[in-house]
């Protein structure tokens, strides 16, 4: 499975003005349990530093622009959400991180569980070791 898996939202726009729809099992690979979105986000400051060990997660900055970095425990990479029509898969196992926010970035969420403290991995150490207790 590569790294990095974009979703596209068509641009269902018209005269008027543009239009996204995301839905369930079409758009978005999975059945939608909980939908958050992180904004207002200060100068400065990054977010995530955690994996999840069961959920699985569709990203897109439906305003602005954030740098997410998405690391597999073996590959690493960084990517620019920076369009309303193109989301990121980050899949349960992957250790995330949010760079780079501008000012006006809303990042839009859809996850397909709702939310679990005891599901995340937060410590990056400890991640690994998962990851390698798996393989
Ligand atoms: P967290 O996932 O740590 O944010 P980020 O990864 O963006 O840094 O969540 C921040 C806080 O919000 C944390 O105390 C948990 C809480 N939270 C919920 O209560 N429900 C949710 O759906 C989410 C995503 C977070």
């Amino acid at each position: 499975m590569s790294l990095v898996q974009w979703v596209e939202f068509p641009p269902l726009g018209d005269d008027r003005g543009s239009l996204v729809a995301l839905e369930s099992g079409k758009t978005v690979p999975f059945i939608i349990k909980r939908v958050y979105y992180i904004f207002a986000t200060k100068p400065g400051v990054s977010r995530g530093f955690h994996a999840h060990q069961h959920l699985n997660q569709v990203a897109v900055c439906v305003t602005g622009s954030c740098r997410m970095v998405l690391d597999n425990g073996t590959d690493r990479t960084s990517v620019w959400l920076d369009a309303p029509t193109k989301g990121v898969v980050i899949n349960k196992m992957m250790w995330r991180e949010m760079h780079d926010f501008s000012p006006d970035c809303v990042l839009l969420v859809l996850a397909d569980k709702h939310y679990d403290e005891t599901d995340y991995i937060r410590d990056y150490k400890s991640f690994l070791e998962a990851i390698n207790n798996e393989s």
